[in-house]
């Protein structure tokens, strides 16, 4: 097989000459493919078909939407733009339900609006905004990475799920920032990615990202992680989220669930990875969160090849809820959290620092 050409500092999305510049994940592994978008509903579009994806990268996207949305308003006036502008708020927030972090970065840019009152320095200060919400997640997954390359034990296995690396964050990436982190600091380790179905992040992405890090990967399916979490072969498992609850209830990749519970069959420690900028404190428990409900097609097809029987009912809820009870800590850019997890989570708020 041909080698995959290591490439650094890899941006998922970048701000150049007054456009929008995303690599479209649909395309990987097979090409890397750069979009450049002008159009706020084009990056919508692109967030919708998962051309880009990953909570904390879809703040960054977001954010940008909205500087570009802003943009394009014509409207001269102050009350003019801002009662423009809430069309565009609401056609982003709208355009993937469960992840927050677009919800959050929205508020971010409503209130740059808000407190802007030279509407000639609006459009400046949102392009603004956003290039700082792209730096402060970097740093924040790297702080977090920092935090939970300590829980990785030196030469073992670590088990994760989706993508959670530098293609679904503004850079370095939460759970496998972990493991990336871990790797930069010496740790020998190994890890196991799970394909991901339906739509196959780790088989694409996170397989991609470990390979070109040179950091050993086993890529398996789904349906095989009990089988080696029960043989002894995973020393932890580390997923994402993609909102995660005031009691701390984790909404991430559907199948998050199943291996949490898993993992707490066999006694093996589940992390999951986030910046705060993931954590609703307003939603009181995993009922809450919203859960999107995906085309049939990402299940009837691979690619563009049909492998079920045409017109047969079809389910495809995208994420699914970790019940906090199963989850031995949450890692943040603020601190390590551990039970009882609603707890740790608004002392990090309240304080700014984790237990
Ligand atoms: O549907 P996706 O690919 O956007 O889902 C991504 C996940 O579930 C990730 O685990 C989560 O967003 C965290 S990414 C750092």
């Amino acid at each position: 097989m041909k080698p995959i050409e290591r490439i650094h500092n890899l941006k998922a999305i970048e701000w150049v000459n007054d456009r929008v510049r995303l690599i479209d994940q649909t395309k990987l592994p097979g090409e890397l493919v750069y979009l450049e978008l002008s159009d706020y509903r084009e990056l919508v579009s692109a967030i919708k078909e998962m051309r880009i994806r990953g909570a904390p990268v879809l703040g960054v996207a977001a954010a940008y939407a909205v500087a570009l949305g802003a943009k394009a308003i014509e409207n001269g006036s102050r009350e003019g733009l801002l009662m423009e502008m809430k069309k565009v708020y609401q056609t982003i927030v709208y355009a993937r339900p469960t992840a927050v972090n677009i919800k959050w970065a929205v508020e971010r840019m409503r209130k740059v609006v808000e407190d802007t009152k030279d509407v000639s320095k609006i459009r400046l200060a949102l392009v603004a905004e956003a290039k700082k919400i792209e730096a402060e997640d970097e740093e924040a997954n790297r702080s977090l990475a920092r935090l939970g390359a300590q829980l990785v034990q030196d030469g073992g296995t670590v088990l994760t799920h989706c993508n959670t690396g530098a293609l679904a964050t503004a850079g370095y990436g939460t759970a496998l920032g972990i493991v990336r982190a871990a790797w930069e600091s010496g740790k020998k380790l190994k890890v196991f990615a799970t394909e991901t179905r339906p739509f196959l992040q780790g088989a694409r992405l996170t397989a991609w990202e470990l390979l070109k890090e040179g950091i050993p990967v086993t890529l398996i399916t789904d349906s095989m992680a009990g089988h080696f979490l029960s043989r002894g072969c995973i020393n932890c498992v580390i997923v994402g989220a993609d909102r995660i609850a005031a009691n701390g209830d984790v909404a991430n990749k559907i199948g998050t669930y199943t291996l949490a519970v898993l993992a707490r069959e066999n006694r093996v420690p589940f992390y999951v990875a986030a910046p705060t900028s993931t954590i609703d404190l307003s939603i009181p428990s995993g009922e809450g969160i919203p859960i999107e409900e995906r085309p049939p097609e990402e299940v009837t097809h691979i690619g563009r090849v049909l492998l079920a029987p045409e017109g047969v009912e079809v389910r495809n809820p995208a994420f699914d809820i970790t019940p906090n009870k199963y989850v031995s800590a949450i890692v943040t850019e603020k601190g390590v959290i551990r039970a009882p997890l609603g707890k740790g989570l608004s002392k990090i708020f309240k304080e700014g620092k984790g237990g």
